[in-house]
């Protein structure tokens, strides 16, 4: 059994590759734990110098696995998933990703901290929050309408509508948008032309650019807090069941 985080150095980048491809890159509460430490150690790190993110060929990341929101909404499971996203929204370091194919939810969300993103042609990014009966996460209710506007930014996050790959360039999410077999390659040679720049300047520029983290984090929390009671609704309910139900 394959590790389902992997977190790889190559010279001056972290790579932290979700690799749980049976389903299609879920992550589980294990996972979202492996990314945090591997975030955190990064922090402190003077040799890494920038941290991208990817999946596997055709999903980049499926979200949250619903089975871990099910045990959730019945108390059953730590919310690590917040100590990610606080990790997510504190992370000094730059931030690339490699996306190829789905990215769904988190998979999305996550794109909203990253300074860089490299996605293949026919990548999907989608945020059926409103659909599973739960609500935007990870502060993308306070980053997404900064990012593209308040009106596309609600029919992503609200209305759940999924932007292409150009579409989500088009919305400022994607820097590059490139062949399949070629996203990892054009995203880690951003991450190597960031990771030889001067630290300091990129840290402090970035810094600059990010604005007030703290905003950031209270909304992180102020969303997490609606999460957890969202879990337990009927509307959650029905929507995780009816995802487990709909091969049968
Ligand atoms: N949580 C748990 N399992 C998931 C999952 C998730 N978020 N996403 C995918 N899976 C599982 C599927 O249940 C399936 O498992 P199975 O083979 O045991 O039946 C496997 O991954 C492959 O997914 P499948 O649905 O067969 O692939 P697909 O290509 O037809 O569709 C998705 C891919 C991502 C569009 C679809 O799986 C999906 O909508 N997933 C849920 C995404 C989601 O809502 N995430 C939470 C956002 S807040």
């Amino acid at each position: 059994m394959p590790d389902s985080v992997e977190v790889t150095d190559d010279g001056g980048v972290r790579i932290i590759r979700m690799n749980r491809p049976e389903k299609k890159n879920a992550l589980t509460q294990p996972m979202y734990a492996a990314m945090t430490r591997a975030l955190g150690e990064a922090q402190t790190s003077e040799a890494i110098r920038c941290i991208m993110f990817a999946g596997g060929p055709g999903a980049f990341c499926a979200g949250s696995d619903i089975g871990d929101f099910q045990k959730r909404a019945e108390g059953g499971l730590e919310p690590v998933t917040v100590d990610f996203l606080h990790a997510l929204a504190r992370n000094q370091k730059p931030l690339v990703a490699a996306v190829n194919g789905i990215a769904v939810g988190i998979g999305t969300t996550m794109l909203l901290h990253c300074d860089h993103v490299v996605a293949a042609a026919g990548s999907v990014f989608s945020t059926p929050f409103t659909k599973l009966g739960l609500i935007p996460e990870a502060a993308s209710s306070l980053l997404a309408p900064m990012r593209m506007g308040h009106a596309r930014a609600f029919a992503l996050l609200v209305m759940g509508r999924p932007l292409s790959a150009e579409e989500a360039k088009a919305a400022g999410i994607v820097n590059t948008v490139v062949d399949a077999a070629a996203v990892e390659e054009v995203a880690l040679k951003a991450a190597r032309e960031i990771a030889a720049l001067p630290a300091g300047a990129v840290a402090l520029s970035r810094q600059l650019m990010r604005g007030e983290l703290d905003d950031v984090v209270k909304r992180v929390d102020i969303e997490a807090m609606h999460f957890k009671e969202r879990l337990k609704s009927d509307e959650a309910r029905a929507a995780f069941a009816a995802f487990f139900a709909r091969k049968k």
